[in-house]
């Protein structure tokens, strides 16, 4: 009895920690920032970064491309992986989702503090309701921050 009992504790608690392991940290504007140091420190040593920042591609394409390139001799830390697979996701989502109503330049143009950049990007996404989760508000927010005063994707 007390034997069963300690192995389904040990099957929930490993239950527990399989789920805990998928589900990643919190992204921060900060990984936005050092996501974007990375991709500038290590995509450019074969090609140049016009194909990574023209290229619109989904989180699992994103995957795809991060191994293909890791094959090919990118060297990128894990944690780096994460974060510029976070960056290249968000400015997947930017280009798409804030290019309906008007072009991208109109965000170009400005810099703000990731605070004033979430509460633009929240009342762009009131205009049109259902256009962006919260997962994509902030990601968008912490890539228009690390974008700083570029006013040019590529
Ligand atoms: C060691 C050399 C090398 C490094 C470093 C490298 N790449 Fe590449 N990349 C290539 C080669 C070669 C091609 C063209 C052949 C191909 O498409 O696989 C390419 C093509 C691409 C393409 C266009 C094809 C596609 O799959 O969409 C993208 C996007 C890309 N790289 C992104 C990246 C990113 C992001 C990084 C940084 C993590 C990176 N690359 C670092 C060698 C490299
Ligand atoms: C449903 C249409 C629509 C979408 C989608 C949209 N915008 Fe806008 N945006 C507007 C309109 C209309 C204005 C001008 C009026 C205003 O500022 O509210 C504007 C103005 C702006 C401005 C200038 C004003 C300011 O506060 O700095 C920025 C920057 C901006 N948008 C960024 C974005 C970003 C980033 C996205 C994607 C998250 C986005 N927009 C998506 C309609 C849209």
């Amino acid at each position: 009895m007390k034997k069963t009992s300690i192995l389904v504790c040990v099957v929930i608690l490993s239950g527990f920690a399989v789920a805990f392991a998928q589900k990643s940290e919190p992204v921060t504007f900060q990984d936005f920032i050092e996501g974007k140091a990375a991709f500038e420190d290590n995509c450019m040593e074969c090609h140049s970064l016009e194909w990574p920042l023209k290229k619109i591609a989904t989180r699992e394409e994103w995957e795809l491309t991060l191994t293909k390139m890791a094959n090919t001799g990118a060297v990128l830390s894990k944690k780096q992986r994460v974060q510029v697979l976070e960056y290249l996701v968000a400015k997947s989502s930017y280009q798409v989702k804030c290019s309906v109503c008007h072009g991208l330049e109109r965000s170009l143009e400005k810099n703000k503090e990731f605070q004033a950049w979430m509460e633009t990007v929240r009342r762009m996404a009131a205009k049109k309701p259902e256009h962006l989760t919260d997962e994509e508000i902030q990601a968008i927010s912490g890539f228009l921050r690390a974008k700083g005063a570029e006013t040019k994707l590529y």
